[in-house]
């Protein structure tokens, strides 16, 4: 039985699976569902002109050239990753949309960074905490990084919510607890930040939910489903012809107006004290 967390160990995987990863973060960047939620949290943010802004977990780099794009933004931002192949693309789209004059990226694990203490604004992990393998020492670097008074913003999914509509309930229940295992390290860590960030030194300042929700018609679902139904047929949690079964019947729903879907997500934002 394989179940390792893509994302978590994403410089194991072969290229062509890094390059099905890449693509599904640039198209989920491209869903207004993405986009809203994102938009969100920046609109909060009231960064200084001269704001530095660093993301952990850059992955291609979509959250950072969003805000680059933003009349608003005027500072500058870093963008970290685990994976030099991400890395390298994030870079080369910063340079296509020309945005790179303002954003920088660089290889790095967010559980220990070489980067100075109190040196960023704003740090921001954007789906990154619920793939990490030590969620606590990442918020712990994430403080370390931030100036007293900067802000810290944790967005994920609270990914133990993830359901799809199917028939057979009981079955449908083993492929979204099965969905939810093989793409999350730490499907239910956005239920344990508000006892957590305390004791790192970090103050509440502004949390709120968002239900993610595709009725009739799926993109957002329907790309998750294709990039993940992969790793829970080598999973073993699910037998393979089964979850065939299960993916074609989501294709069908999607196509014929019956499909349904649906995940919370939370946003944090914390400052540090
Ligand atoms: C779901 S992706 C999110 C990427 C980006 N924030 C976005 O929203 O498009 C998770 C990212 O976290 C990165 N990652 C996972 N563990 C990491 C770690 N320990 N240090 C740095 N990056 C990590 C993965 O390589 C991947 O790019």
């Amino acid at each position: 039985m394989v179940v390792r967390d893509p994302h978590r160990f994403v410089n194991e995987l072969d290229e062509s699976a890094r390059e099905r990863l890449a693509a599904r973060l640039e198209s989920r960047a491209r869903d207004d569902v993405f986009t809203r939620l994102l938009d969100n949290y920046v609109a909060r943010l009231a960064l200084p002109p001269l704001a530095e802004v660093l993301e952990v977990g850059c992955g291609t780099g979509v959250v950072l050239r969003a805000l680059a794009r933003r009349d608003d933004f005027t500072g500058r931002a870093l963008g970290v990753d685990q994976c030099g192949h991400f890395i390298d693309t994030a870079s080369k789209f910063s340079r296509d949309e020309q945005v790179d004059s303002r954003i920088a990226f660089q290889v790095g694990d967010a559980h220990g960074l070489d980067l100075p203490a109190a040196s960023f604004d704003a740090v921001i992990a954007h789906t990154l905490i619920s793939h990490v393998t030590a969620p606590l020492a990442v918020l712990g670097e994430m403080t370390r990084l931030v100036r007293p008074g900067g802000t810290v913003v944790i967005f994920d999914g609270d990914y133990a919510s993830l359901t799809y509509g199917y028939p057979d309930h009981d079955f449908g229940r083993l492929v979204d607890e099965a969905l939810t295992n093989v793409t999350f390290n730490n499907p239910r860590i956005m239920r344990d930040l508000p006892r957590l960030l305390p004791g790192l030194g970090l103050k509440l300042a502004d949390a709120w939910g968002d239900a993610v929700i595709e009725i009739g018609h799926a993109s957002y679902f329907k790309s998750f489903a294709e990039t993940y139904v992969p790793y829970v047929k080598r999973s073993g949690l699910v037998p393979e012809d089964a979850m065939d079964t299960w993916h074609n019947e989501q294709r069908q729903a999607m196509e014929n107006g019956t499909f349904f879907a649906a995940c919370n997500y939370y946003t944090y934002m914390a400052r540090r004290i």
